[in-house]
């Protein structure tokens, strides 16, 4: 940083913290100030589902965060429903919000409530999730979503030892909900990986839900991450081309979400932990998942901290509220139609059993007692 912009970043932070001064001030008088309570600091936080856990974490930390910097805080739950995270938005917008932090039910539909908000000179962060065909998401903060799909493909690679095996060894592919735009780079990061295998025969999909290509991988997507979902497409698979004592030997998940639907699936068809129990993947590492992992229903999780995620969209909310630069370090990936959205991309990482204590309950992610420990 030149020694002027270092200046003026450190002038900016100073009128940052003046305006949070003022924020905390005028929240707790009973009026005259000129700000309103919050201030410039006005953040509406729009969140998909109240229904996983990782949802209701990321909301409650980021709000914490930016209600700890004495910032206004409206935090809303869509329901996964489009039209009821529409209208909150148009709410938080319409209440003074002039931040918005958005993880998209569906990232395809939002460009007309957005081009309001900007119309209220707000500023527009997507979270974890990318919103296209609109011009006016300003930043994205997220997870290196094609790495996700990645770990999980590699991890199938190792523990089969594919690059020297024969087969033919049983997979079900499965991908996420099709209006999410991270499901096409998970189930890319994965395919690359599995793919090679399939065209070579050491790997087969009996239930022939394979695609030929990444681009396909929306037709076994399954709506809304639902678990119950994927229990009923498991369900199908496993009456319809596993009979007379095939079993499944491998299951691509992309999340744990429909990890548990699988793991259901396969319990009611009789599979029990042990030498012919398929390796199944996963993401997130919600509680219910890193108890399966203990008990050795599920091989592994793709684990996101989401606290680093929230902490770098409180960084971005602080560096837009200075008129700093806002630090992103990928300008070239998430381009959404309208635009090459600047992003800042963390790294994700795989746990399994072994690392549970270590990685999860030693950082304070999950407690030991949530997991049965
Ligand atoms: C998130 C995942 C999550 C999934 C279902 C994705 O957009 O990146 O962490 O499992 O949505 O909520």
């Amino acid at each position: 940083m030149s020694k002027t912009k270092k200046i003026l970043a450190l002038a900016a932070t100073g009128i940052f913290a003046l305006s949070l001064a003022s924020c905390a001030s005028d929240s707790g008088s009973t009026g005259g100030g000129e700000a309103a309570a919050g201030g410039d600091c006005n953040v509406g936080i729009s969140m998909p589902t109240r229904s996983l856990e990782r949802w209701i974490n990321d909301g409650e930390q980021l709000k914490a965060l930016l209600e700890d910097a004495d910032c206004t805080v409206d935090l809303q739950y869509a329901d996964n429903k489009t039209d009821q995270q529409i209208s909150q938005i148009q709410n938080q917008v319409a209440g003074g919000s002039k931040i918005l932090v958005v993880a998209a039910v569906d990232g395809q539909v939002l460009a007309p409530v957005l081009a309001e908000a900007k119309k209220q000179d707000a500023t527009i962060i997507a979270y974890d999730r990318l919103i296209n065909g609109t011009p006016d998401v300003d930043y994205y903060a997220t997870f290196d979503n094609y790495k996700v799909g990645q770990l999980q493909g590699q991890f199938i690679e190792s523990e089969l030892d594919l690059a020297n095996a024969t087969g033919p060894i049983s997979i079900e592919p499965f991908a996420g909900s099709p209006d999410d735009n991270n499901a096409k780079f998970f189930f890319s990061g994965a395919w690359d990986v599995l793919l090679p295998y399939v065209e070579s025969g050491v790997l087969v999909v009996p239930s022939g839900q394979s695609p030929a290509s990444n681009d396909d991988w929306a037709s076994i997507g399954i709506q809304g991450w639902a678990s119950d979902k994927a229990q009923s497409e498991m369900d199908n698979r496993l009456s319809s081309f596993y009979t007379g004592g095939d079993k499944v030997d491998v299951v691509l998940s992309p999340n744990d979400s429909l990890a548990i639907g699988i793991e259901a699936s396969l319990k009611s068809a009789g599979y029990a932990p042990g030498a012919d129990y398929p390796i199944i993947t996963g993401q997130d590492a919600d509680k219910a998942n890193v108890k399966a992992i203990l008990d050795g229903e599920q091989s592994m999780t793709v684990w996101k901290d989401t606290r680093t995620l929230g902490e770098q969209v409180f960084t971005m909310i602080q560096e837009i509220q200075a008129g700093d630069d806002v630090t992103v370090n990928d300008t070239e990936t998430y381009d959404n139609g309208e635009k090459v959205v600047p992003s800042f991309l963390l790294d994700p990482e795989v746990v399994v059993k072994d690392d549970v204590q270590s990685k999860l309950i030693d950082s304070g992610f999950i407690k030991a007692s949530d997991v049965g420990l």
